[in-house]
């Protein structure tokens, strides 16, 4: 399963999860409360442990959902089953609706600028044709909830491999990519049968952390500026099943209300601090990139405040996007602090 998203730990998570199998015995419980694609709370489910995963936006709370909660292919008896749900996606009849209007290079946003150029015109109208098709589903009450969840994380996925952008949503190529002409489709997925009692929530680490009654958090802040909210409004508002006001050029909906401290520079050592006040558990580890917005001395000194601290450190190569190309490779750190 690929993911375009920005601190995906996909490729980090054979050392993340080794780490945390040092401290933690079989069959502890352990949250991920910023689990973005869930690929760190997956890897934690397969090690043996029991996951809680939540994020501030709706879309990762999709994915994790899927990826912790759906042992196996959900029936999906009123489709026929999981592979006619798919080919149910794949041959939808399109519509003319929000995503072709405001998303496609055929639209015509209601703002009144030219089109924006993230989808050619049959892969948005097909978009627009599998958001409604589910909703009316959803609305007949025939799928549960997990089926819905599964066909809203399919259309994510397929939607992510023909979005024509590089690295993330917050604009759109000058001329369809190669990519962003193929059409739109939906393969299966594996589903793993992995033994822990999983949970999922949503909500910021703010609001959760206090009723995380857990062995461990692992935490996996935003390290840069951007926020995710608005880079990846257009997989929010499909997992959100809205068609909220597209503002701006890039069509963004209205994220300011989700802004996480944890981008801004003078905000984001408090958030450190102020959750790790909230936090009850007997370990926290934590992601963060040498690139972050607080530097190592301070994150060090806010965390020795909580407990014993240790680092480990992997080489890692910088995440690239169209028009903010970092070359080189950069340090990403997990901080192990076993509380007083
Ligand atoms: C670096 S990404 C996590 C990546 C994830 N570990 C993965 O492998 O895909 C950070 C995540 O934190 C979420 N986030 C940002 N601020 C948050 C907050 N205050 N509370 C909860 N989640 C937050 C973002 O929505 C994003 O999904």
């Amino acid at each position: 399963m690929s993911f375009r998203y920005l601190g995906n730990k996909t490729k980090l998570t054979d050392w993340i999860v080794g780490e945390i199998k040092q401290v933690l015995p079989p069959n502890s419980s352990i949250a991920d409360p910023m689990c973005g694609t869930a690929s760190v709370s997956l890897a934690l489910a397969r090690a043996g442990f029991s996951v809680t995963a939540a994020d501030a936006l709706t879309f990762p709370v999709l994915h994790a959902r899927v990826r912790l909660l759906a042992k196996q292919a959900p029936a999906f008896k009123a489709l026929g089953g999981y592979l006619n749900a798919l080919e149910w996606m794949s041959s939808t009849t399109p519509i003319e609706g929000y995503f072709f209007q405001e998303f496609g290079e055929a639209g015509s946003p209601a703002n009144g600028r030219s089109p924006r150029l993230y989808f050619s015109a049959s892969n948005a109208a097909h978009i627009d044709g599998v958001r409604c098709a589910i909703r009316e589903l959803a609305q007949s009450g025939v799928i549960s909830k997990i089926e819905h969840s599964l066909l809203l994380h399919h259309l994510i996925l397929a939607t992510n491999k023909v979005a024509n952008i590089s690295g993330t949503y917050g604009y759109f190529l000058n001329t369809l990519s190669k990519t962003a002409l193929q059409p739109i489709t939906f393969g299966p997925i594996e589903f793993e049968n992995t033994i822990g009692d999983h949970k999922i929530l949503q909500g910021t680490i703010e609001e959760n952390a206090s009723a995380l009654k857990v062995d461990a958090v692992y935490l996996d802040p935003p390290y840069t500026k951007r926020q995710y909210a608005g880079n990846y409004h257009i997989l929010e508002t499909i997992a959100c099943e809205d068609a909220p006001v597209a503002a701006g050029d890039g069509g963004l909906r209205p994220w300011q209300e989700q802004a996480s401290d944890f981008c801004y520079k003078r905000h984001a050592a408090n958030a450190f601090r102020r959750t790790l006040e909230q936090l009850n558990v007997p370990h926290v580890f934590i992601s963060y990139s040498q690139d972050g917005q607080v530097q190592e001395d301070e994150l060090f000194s806010i965390l020795s405040d909580f407990g014993k601290v240790t680092i480990h450190e992997q080489p890692y190569l910088r995440f690239r996007s169209h028009n903010r190309i970092k070359k080189g490779t950069v340090l990403e750190r997990l901080y192990h602090i076993e509380t007083f």
